[in-house]
């Protein structure tokens, strides 16, 4: 699994998708930039996502709010004093955790020694052997099981101030079952909040303090009745937004699973109040089939309920996908009552009601809400798409097997030498369906390995332009994942890459 990781890192650099902030003064930490190839990719999702939310919902429309947004828009959202992460510190080795990053990963560690007595203990019985019998008998399994259990039930309780102490005895006490750190030292847990904060204005005295927003959505709560009025919108009806988020990760690792600074896409659907229930389920099924529209298997895909819910949620999902590492969080679905909207009219002074005609009565709407973290979505990708296949010449390939219509270059027109006119006619091909498509033209080295290089940049397809070519006005097209090639006419490649690319 690691390795895999790892090779998904490296090919993120090698092929130009994803590159470390700042490398030449040894990158800053959590923080990614996208290249040539990660920018397309990342605006393929982006609209991919846009196209599904806004332009396929009649009554769904976009807003582009400001990153910088009023002081007070956090106060009254509940940043400013409830989005901590707890924290602890090794008093020996100086190192700093949050707290429940660190007791995840001694479940982690716990379940990978149950795996390894299972492992030992199938290789002793052989046929023999019964997984679930072994389980419910081995004494030390029994022991770690019960452990994580246990781990798992006292988790469900918030990590909020209440429960900070239980949270540092449970962490001693799983370093004694199962050392991870090596030393039994800690503090005490403290809350640490991750808002970046960053000032307006020039003058040191009269400099206005603000954060740089830790999700989107509250540019849409604010600009809620702006937006039904102008719009005419009826409930329900929803605003979706994608931009950046800014938050001050303490455990900032994993690539750009978890970044300092990222890009969220959500969208507010704004209901009558007891009507939430349905619609949050509602949600809950439209945003999988969005993810299962992309065809990525779905045995990678899974829900998780939240027992433990965030300052502003009365039911809360996650959508989770199976990243190298694991099943992690790609996709939340929360139901945020009238939390949020109530808490800005009661800050702000202004109404924030929507009139409802049908009942003749206003209401402060509630809240089902969609939110996905853009990067994360690249990197569920990315990651799924990259693999290495067996040929039958005994000669492996990496392929990135991009759903078509993610895929930054959608074809590459290769002339199958240098000479004789075939360039020429190349790049009458690019220049032609580059209106259309990110096409592009490669005449270096043999053309074989041109294709894997497009195999491993994830161009789907490969148009060879030979000498025939310049008789029949025919090329031979290439399919990235069967590798599968036929011969087709020149004036036909628009129609053929349009319906593998076309949503
Ligand atoms: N408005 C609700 C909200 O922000 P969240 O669960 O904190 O909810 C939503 O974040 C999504 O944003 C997550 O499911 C994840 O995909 C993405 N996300 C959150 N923090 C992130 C980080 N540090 N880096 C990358 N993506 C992140």
């Amino acid at each position: 699994q690691d390795d895999q990781f790892k090779k998904v890192i490296s090919h993120a650099k090698e092929y130009g998708y994803v590159f470390q902030s700042s490398e030449i003064y040894d990158g800053l930490s959590a923080v990614y930039d996208y290249a040539q190839n990660g920018v397309e990719l990342k605006k393929n999702i982006r609209d991919y996502w846009w196209k599904a939310m806004v332009q396929m919902h009649d009554n769904i429309v976009g807003l582009d709010a400001a990153i910088f947004m009023h002081p007070t828009t956090w106060k009254a959202s509940g940043h400013v004093d409830a989005f901590n992460d707890p924290l602890i510190d090794n008093k020996d080795s100086k190192k700093r955790y949050r707290a429940d990053v660190l007791i995840e990963d001694y479940c982690a560690k716990i379940e990978t020694k149950i795996e390894k007595e299972v492992n030992k203990a199938a290789k002793r019985f052989g046929e023999a052997f019964n997984k679930e019998e072994f389980l419910s008998t081995n004494g030390r399994v029994l022991g770690y099981q019960e452990k994580i259990d246990g781990i798992l039930a006292r988790m469900g309780k918030s990590l909020g101030e209440e429960n900070l102490a239980d949270v540092k005895a449970l962490i001693e006490e799983l370093e004694i079952a199962c050392p991870l750190s090596g030393s039994r030292n800690w503090t005490d847990v403290k809350q640490f909040n991750l808002m970046f904060g960053t000032k307006l204005g020039a003058s040191a005295d009269s400099a206005m303090d603000l954060y740089l927003r830790p999700e989107t959505a509250q540019g849409i709560f604010v600009n809620f009745l702006n937006v039904q009025k102008t719009g005419r919108m009826k409930i329900p009806f929803g605003i979706a937004q994608t931009g950046k988020a800014f938050r001050n990760e303490i455990v900032a690792r994993q690539f750009i699973f978890r970044m300092r600074e990222f890009e969220q896409m959500e969208m507010q659907f704004f209901v009558k109040p007891g009507t939430q229930k349905e619609w949050y389920e509602k949600w809950k099924e439209t945003r999988l089939k969005w993810h299962l529209s992309l065809g990525m298997g779905e045995d990678n895909y899974r829900f998780h309920d939240h027992d433990k819910l965030a300052h502003y949620a009365e039911a809360a999902a996650d959508i989770e996908f199976k990243f190298p590492f694991g099943f992690k969080e790609l996709e939340g679905i929360h139901s945020r009552t009238d939390f949020d909207l109530s808490q800005h009219e009661k800050h702000s002074g202004k109404k924030l009601q929507y009139f409802d005609h049908e009942e003749n009565k206003s209401y402060v709407p509630y809240v089902v809400e969609t939110s996905i973290g853009l990067d994360r979505m690249f990197l569920a990708v990315f990651s799924n798409s990259l693999v290495e296949e067996e040929l039958e010449n005994n000669t492996t390939r990496t392929v990135l097997k991009l759903p078509a219509v993610l895929a930054p270059v959608k074809a590459a027109i290769l002339p199958l030498v240098k000479k004789d006119g075939l360039p020429e006619v190349a790049r009458k091909i690019v220049e032609d369906l580059k209106w259309d498509f990110n096409v592009t033209y490669d005449e270096k080295d043999a053309v074989g390995r041109r294709y894997r290089r497009q195999d491993a940049n994830g161009t789907p397809f490969c148009i060879t332009v030979d000498h025939d070519t310049l008789e029949d006005h025919m090329v031979t097209i290439r399919h990235r994942d069967t590798m599968e090639q036929n011969r087709v006419k020149i004036e036909d490649l628009r129609n053929i890459i349009k319906q593998e690319v076309d949503v």
